[in-house]
């Protein structure tokens, strides 16, 4: 069924459990973690950012998993991952998501707060829930020239308080698409971002954590997960063995077939990591 963040966030809070975000290009990857959750009987959230916006416009793929939300046997939120701009957002919640993600971050605080409070507004009227961000998670590849910015604790706080974000993505030490877990986690500011702040937190680049921290941010107030390369790369890793291994089988449908099982795989070992199955 399609849910919104907001159903699982205090649930989740009070559980000290997360839930992941996984970010899909199409039906494939999707479906797996769909299957994947229905195995775990877990809630799950399947994201789309802008490379997958770009390729595909936001109403077909986001009217295909919302109706893949709809059909399934768990809670699925549907949700825009770094939404970039408020027309954007308003594209995403006339499709059907069910959660929306206004990223600012790159903005100065007023500007980032002002556009974000203005998505929140939008968000809340047609009952979506909003996801913002202050601090930047920075990209570990060429994609952007962004290094991120470590979030300040008080910033954290009066964004909080001046948007009514009901989720909030803190840079506490991840980058974006590493290809490695070895991203080292600044404990200290999380506790002190979680002393002035009581706001549910979104962890972003949590490909990079490695399988402990994953556990430990979870038992924290992080009550969100976004994991991207981490599915991608065991699918495309995969998929590229399927084609070398098998030069005669040009059906796409076939070649899919255990890519699509890898990804499953991946989703069930970071739903049992962050013990999301507890919210079912
Ligand atoms: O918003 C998406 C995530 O932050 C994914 O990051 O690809 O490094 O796991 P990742
Ligand atoms: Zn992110």
């Amino acid at each position: 069924m399609l849910v919104t963040l907001n159903d699982f966030l205090q649930q989740a809070l009070t559980n000290k459990c997360a839930i992941p975000a996984f970010n899909v290009f199409g039906y494939e990857d999707a479906k797996a973690v769909i299957d994947a959750a229905e195995e775990m009987q877990s809630p799950v959230i399947l994201a789309t950012n802008k490379v997958a916006i770009h390729y595909m416009p936001i109403d077909v793929i986001g009217g295909m998993l919302v109706q893949m939300a709809t059909k399934a046997r768990v809670p699925v939120v549907v949700h825009l991952d770094h939404g970039q701009d408020y027309e954007t957002v308003a594209q995403a919640i006339a499709a059907g998501y069910s959660s929306v993600m206004y990223d600012g971050s790159a903005l100065p605080f007023e500007e980032n707060a002002k556009n974000t409070k203005d998505v929140v507004k939008l968000g809340h009227a047609f009952g979506v829930s909003v996801e913002g961000e202050i601090g930047s998670v920075g990209y570990s590849d060429s994609t952007t020239g962004s290094t991120g910015s470590l979030t300040d604790p008080h910033e954290a706080k009066a964004f909080a308080e001046e948007t009514n974000v009901d989720a909030l993505a803190v840079a506490v030490g991840t980058t974006h698409r590493m290809e490695t877990q070895s991203a080292t986690i600044e404990y200290h500011l999380i506790e002190s971002i979680q002393k002035y702040v009581s706001v549910p937190l979104v962890m972003h680049g949590s490909t990079g954590l490695p399988d402990k921290d994953l556990q430990q941010i979870a038992e924290m107030n992080f009550c969100k997960v976004n994991i991207g390369t981490a599915i991608r790369m065991r699918f495309g890793n995969s998929l590229r063995k399927e084609i070398h291994e098998k030069p005669n089988v040009f059906d796409r449908l076939e070649l899919f077939r255990i890519p699509m099982h890898e990804v499953k795989q991946e989703a069930i070992h970071k739903i049992n990591l962050l013990q999301t199955n507890q919210l079912c």
